[in-house]
Order: structure tokens, then C-alpha cells, then sequence
């Protein structure tokens, strides 16, 4: 192979991994500035039927964000970090809808939340990314063409 394909070819590799990085963090999260309410969702979307009265828990880690208890909203047992935060809607449950809100979010309210429905084995999971400024993934979509085609533009520019 020559020394220019060898070239072209790894900034090939180099902006096709770009892409791919980019891509995956727009499907699998949420993002919100400091202070904003953001919405966490879960929608159980299974075959199999649910009771009535189900009980879903929030938890991020170990920490308990919030529970539903047999059909009933319980702030009792959660995290003082989330105390006064989270916002359910128990007129969606029959929706099969557990989605919560989550009210003015800090840095430290970054990562995974899992929503879990014992009864059934169900586990929905939420990327929550916290910032201070516009983060790349929640800009819209002409904004991230402009990045990738200068991500692009720059690895060629310094051959990669
Ligand atoms: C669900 O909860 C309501 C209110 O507590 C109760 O009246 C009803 O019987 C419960 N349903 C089932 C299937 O347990
Ligand atoms: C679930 O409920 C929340 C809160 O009411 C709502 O914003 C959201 O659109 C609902 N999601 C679905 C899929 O119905
Ligand atoms: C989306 O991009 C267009 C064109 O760059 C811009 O005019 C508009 O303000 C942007 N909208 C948001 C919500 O950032």
C-alpha cells in the first residue's frame, strides 16, 4: 500500500469512529443544563400484562430516587439528594407510563437511571447528562452537521 492510501485510510477509520461516537450518545440519553427539569422516561412496553396496582423503583446506582408503591407515589424512601425534586404522574400508570420528572438538576445528578418493575423483571435505563453549557448531542441537527463536517475537515487538514 502506499504512503497516501495509508494515509486516507486511517482518516477514514479516524472519522468514521467520530461518527459513530456521536451517534450513539444523541440515541441513549438526556441531557439538561444546571437548573432545568428534565424528564426521565420509562414506558413499559412488554408483552406480558401488568397488574393494576404496580410497584416501579427509581433508582440511580444504589440510590433510591423515587418508588411506587402498589400503585401509590412514595417519597418516603428515597435519597435526600433527590428530596423535593421528583415529580411522577400517576394518572399515566395505566398508560403504563412511570416516567418521572426530575426538577432543577446539578452536575451531580449525572448518570444512569434505571426504572425497574420487580413483578415482571422490567428495566428501562436513562443516560442523564448534566452541563453548563449546550452539550453537542441536545443541539440541533444543522449544529451537528457543522461539528462533524469540521471534525471531518480537521482530521484531513492534519492528516489525521
Ligand atoms: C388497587 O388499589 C386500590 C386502592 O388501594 C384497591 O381498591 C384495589 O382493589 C387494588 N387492586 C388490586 C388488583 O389489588
Ligand atoms: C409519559 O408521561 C409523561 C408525563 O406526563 C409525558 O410527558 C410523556 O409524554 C409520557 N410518555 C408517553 C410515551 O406517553
Ligand atoms: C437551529 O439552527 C438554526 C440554524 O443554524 C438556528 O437559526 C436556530 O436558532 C437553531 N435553533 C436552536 C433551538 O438552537
Amino acid at each position: 500500500m502506499r504512503e497516501t492510501d495509508r494515509v486516507w485510510l486511517r482518516c477514514w477509520q479516524f472519522s468514521y469512529i467520530t461518527l459513530l461516537l456521536l451517534y450513539h450518545t444523541v440515541t441513549d440519553s438526556v441531557s439538561g443544563l444546571v437548573g432545568e427539569n428534565v424528564l426521565l422516561t420509562c414506558v413499559y412496553t412488554n408483552d406480558f400484562p401488568l397488574l393494576e396496582n404496580v410497584t416501579v423503583f427509581w433508582y440511580q446506582k444504589d440510590k433510591p430516587v423515587f418508588y411506587i408503591l402498589d400503585g401509590v407515589p412514595s417519597d418516603e424512601y428515597q435519597d435526600q439528594m433527590f428530596t423535593g425534586r421528583v415529580l411522577s404522574f400517576p394518572d399515566q400508570y395505566k398508560e403504563q407510563n412511570f416516567s418521572i420528572i426530575l426538577k432543577n438538576i446539578q452536575l451531580s445528578d449525572s448518570g444512569f437511571y434505571d426504572c425497574f418493575i420487580p413483578m415482571v423483571g422490567f428495566k428501562s435505563q436513562v443516560h442523564l447528562i448534566v452541563s453548563v453549557l449546550y452539550p453537542l448531542h441536545t443541539q440541533n441537527k444543522s449544529t451537528q452537521l457543522l461539528f462533524i463536517y469540521l471534525t471531518i475537515y480537521l482530521a484531513f487538514f492534519k492528516s489525521c
